[in-house]
């Protein structure tokens, strides 16, 4: 799946994967602003991204532990994710997320 990150600094990054997970992806290409620190286990939300609300269909909410670590995240928005709890499929191919800073 195809996959463009957008950081903080207007950087668009083109990825593609198609195993693993979002956070694992933009670790492997130097994604700045993921950091994937709990190793993706939905604990540490170094891997959040805003996705653009058009592929949010493709994503779905959040899950419950994901929903309680995204508090603590001063920045949330209602198109919040963490990287690490959404599979690279194709179901996700085109998508675009802003890496949260
Ligand atoms: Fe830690 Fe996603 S890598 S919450």
């Amino acid at each position: 799946a195809k996959v463009t990150f957008i950081t903080s600094d207007n950087e668009t990054i083109k990825t593609d994967g198609n195993s693993g997970n979002i956070m694992e992806l933009a670790v492997k290409n130097n994604v700045n602003g993921i950091d994937g620190d709990c190793g993706g286990v939905c604990s540490c939300a170094t891997c959040h991204v805003h996705v653009k609300p058009e592929f949010w269909e493709k994503v779905g909410e959040p899950g419950e532990m994901e929903q309680d670590m995204l508090e603590f995240d001063d920045n949330v928005s209602d198109y919040s994710r963490l990287g690490c709890q959404i599979p690279v499929t194709e179901n996700i191919d085109g998508i675009v997320l802003n890496v949260a800073n």
